[in-house]
């Protein structure tokens, strides 16, 4: 992007690039966290990927709001810009610990409407404290909710895993879900952003992109790499 400027072609440094690419640290070295979300964003993350199981909702546990927090003063690119923390809650009940991560420094909290029994209410307490909402549908579940919902949200998660477990093949039913939101997105006429989540790696982005996706998170493709930037980069290539 430039504008045009008495002649001049200014590069317009203020448009950010239309995708996003979200390592989630599910698959990172838990036992060097605050070093492992540097060393990813050094990579070129643009968001930090927090995936929140409760053993509960998941068959699965990991961490909880001090453990955001914790990492918080973490997710900084080298000259001091913050880089969003986009937390995934798998968890049921969703309001008690929602307001907990957004206390804990969280930019964004998605949930699963089927967590929640009161998925407009839970929606309305995220926006309250600042924080952007989203909605979470797993790959068996309709898009329905977002009917009565989609107004008040900034982001549409799409699960292309079942979820729970990093490392799983890409559910490719996924596409056409991507397709459905992304329709949904445009008639809305609303900036949300259209986040995919599972299996993604650097040789089936593209066609996540081209079934409409703007985000992306990726875990084990990024974490079980020894060299972080060049899976980010080799995404970037395959988007661009
Ligand atoms: C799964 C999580 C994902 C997970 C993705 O429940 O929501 O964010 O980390 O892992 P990969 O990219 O390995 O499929
Ligand atoms: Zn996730």
């Amino acid at each position: 992007m430039a504008c045009e400027n008495g002649g001049f072609v200014i590069p317009d440094t203020r448009m950010p690039t239309p995708f996003r690419i979200a390592p989630s640290i599910l698959s990172a070295d838990f036992a060097r966290l605050g070093e492992e979300v540097r060393n990813v964003i050094h990579a070129g993350a643009d968001w930090i990927h927090f995936d929140v199981m409760d053993n509960h909702y998941v068959p699965n546990l990991t961490f909880g709001p001090m453990v955001c927090q914790a990492l918080k003063p973490h997710a900084r690119t080298a000259d001091g810009r913050p880089v969003p923390i986009d937390v995934h809650l798998m968890i049921a009940p969703v309001d008690a610990l929602a307001g907990a991560f957004i206390d804990a420094g969280a930019d964004l909290v998605s949930f699963h409407p089927d967590a929640s029994t009161h998925v407009h209410r839970s929606v309305q307490a995220i926006k309250a404290r600042g924080c952007q909402a989203g909605l979470t549908f797993n790959p068996a579940q309709p898009l329905d909710v977002l009917d009565w919902v989609i107004d008040d949200i900034d982001l549409i998660l799409i699960m292309s895993v079942n979820p729970g477990f990093g490392g799983q093949g890409f559910i490719d039913s996924a596409l056409r879900k991507i397709e459905q939101a992304r329709k949904r997105i445009e008639a809305s006429g609303k900036d949300i952003r259209l986040e995919v989540d599972g299996g993604i790696k650097a040789d089936n982005i593209r066609r996540v992109a081209d079934a409409g996706a703007d985000t992306f998170v990726a875990g084990s493709a990024i974490f079980g790499k020894p060299d972080y930037k060049a899976v980010i980069d080799a995404m970037r290539a395959a988007l661009a």
